[in-house]
């Protein structure tokens, strides 16, 4: 099987959502192949080995989906970083800009103990700045980011190089 190939095929470009000039990935085509979905899970617990990971950060909503499955394959527990006010106790918090509007995520303090080894997770890697707060977020609460992986990478927008200076392994399944 052709992963990338795969990958392609079932993501889905929706135009001007949910503004007008923004070309929308949706997943959901992918999410709902349960061949695609699992392949998608598999290499990314595959690239960085089983062993390797503490813990799982998924970023709401989307990287949720991703996320889980890939704590699951670890052995690894799941952390949320969830948009701002959706989180019941203390929280890190760290304001960005996406690439539509701006967006504050927080993490809980308590989230992981001291030097754990944190994957970050989510579907999309565009402007890089929902994943640069995720690290920001993840080593204010002690964590050690082990990587980002991410399913898809837009390579016209500065995701990549917004994230260089970070030392953080940017690993995507597919560059669009
Ligand atoms: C999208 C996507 C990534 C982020 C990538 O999430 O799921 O999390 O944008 O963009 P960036 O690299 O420019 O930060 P969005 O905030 O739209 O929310 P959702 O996951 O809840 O749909
Ligand atoms: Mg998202």
């Amino acid at each position: 099987m052709d992963l990338q190939k795969l990958i392609l095929e079932r993501v889905r470009d929706v135009r001007d959502y949910p503004q007008e000039g923004i070309l929308f990935k949706d997943i959901t085509p992918l999410l709902a192949d349960h061949v695609a979905f699992a392949g998608v899970v598999d290499a990314i617990v595959a690239h960085h080995g089983r062993g390797t990971i503490d813990k799982v950060v998924g970023i709401e909503a989307r990287g949720f989906i991703l996320a889980a499955p890939v704590a699951y394959h670890f052995g690894a527990g799941f952390v949320p970083v969830r948009k701002r006010g959706k989180l019941p106790s203390n929280t890190h918090e760290e304001t960005y800009d996406l690439e539509y509007g701006t967006a504050t995520i927080e993490m809980h303090t308590d989230a992981f103990l001291p030097g754990e080894r944190v994957l970050i997770v989510d579907d999309v890697l565009a402007t890089g700045g929902t994943a640069g707060a995720a690290i920001e977020l993840v080593r204010r609460g002690g964590g050690t980011v082990a990587g980002l992986s991410v399913l898809l990478e837009l390579s016209f927008l500065p995701g990549r190089q917004r994230l260089d200076g970070s030392g953080v392994d940017v690993h995507s399944l597919v560059t669009v």
